[in-house]
């Protein structure tokens, strides 16, 4: 009995003996030939897409020990607008956005968050809006769920149905998966809210998020309760 229990195991294992990126977040089965090779494709593209060369101007707005913070704006050379829109690529991919457009692309403004091995390990992209809905807080009826579950059934979020005045809307914040937990989005964030609108600083309150997936959503909570 225990042997063929055993067996019914190992052979799930095989079906489904999938292995996650730890960088570019692939998953694909390590012992498929194919999908290696798939795996190897999409992990230079990865790289390549947050790797940055230096430019020879550029918008530095923070400056930090293990890094700098570069604003990108829609007018900036070709060069510059296309690393931008790479790096979107990349986080678009990651947060399962399919084309989806800027609200008002030629006021986004894309901050790009560069480490010491010049790598872009965070993007924020904020947008100015005039008003927005809050999320409602949900009872924490889904506990047992996993991530995969929840993002499934929860992408939707509850949203009040009272207008609520904020000016600047975070339409995508990622962070690179290997440096996530050391404050870049909060640095980010910060900065954002000191050089969005000339001559004022943003309180937490004028920041609005769209969309937020569980990560955000955890994140935007702390952050914006701190
Ligand atoms: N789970 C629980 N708490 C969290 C999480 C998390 N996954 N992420 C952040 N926090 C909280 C913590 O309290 C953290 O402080 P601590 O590390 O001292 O405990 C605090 O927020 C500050 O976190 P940061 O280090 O500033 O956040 P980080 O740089 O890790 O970036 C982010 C957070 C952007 C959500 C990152 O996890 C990420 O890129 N995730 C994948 C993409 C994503 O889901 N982005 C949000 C999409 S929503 C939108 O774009 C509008
Ligand atoms: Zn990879």
């Amino acid at each position: 009995k225990q042997d063929s229990d055993q067996l019914i195991i190992d052979a799930g294992q095989k079906q489904f003996g999938a292995t996650t990126c730890s960088s570019c977040g692939m998953i694909y089965s390590a012992d498929n030939p194919e999908d290696n090779f798939q795996h190897t494709q999409f992990h230079q593209r990865f790289l390549d897409s947050i790797k940055y060369v230096g430019w020879k101007k550029e918008r530095v707005v923070a400056e930090f020990w293990d890094g700098k913070i570069l604003l990108v704006l829609p007018d900036d050379p070709k060069y510059v607008t296309k690393k931008a829109e790479d790096v979107r690529h990349v986080v678009d991919n990651e947060l399962g956005f399919q084309q989806v457009t800027l609200s008002r692309p030629t006021q986004a403004k894309t901050y790009l968050f560069i480490n010491s091995d010049r790598l872009v390990v965070g993007c924020v992209i904020a947008e100015p809006i005039r008003q927005a809905y809050r999320v409602l807080e949900q009872p924490d009826q889904n506990k047992d769920m996993t991530k995969d579950d929840f993002m499934e059934r929860h992408r939707a979020w509850c949203c009040s149905t009272v207008p609520e005045q904020a000016l600047c809307g975070i339409s995508r914040i990622w962070v690179f998966s290997l440096a996530r937990r050391q404050g870049v989005a909060s640095r980010m964030l910060d900065t954002v809210r000191s050089t969005f609108m000339y001559g004022c600083y943003l309180t937490k309150e004028e920041l609005a998020f769209s969309d937020p997936t569980p990560d955000g959503k955890l994140f935007a909570t702390k952050y914006c309760d701190t």
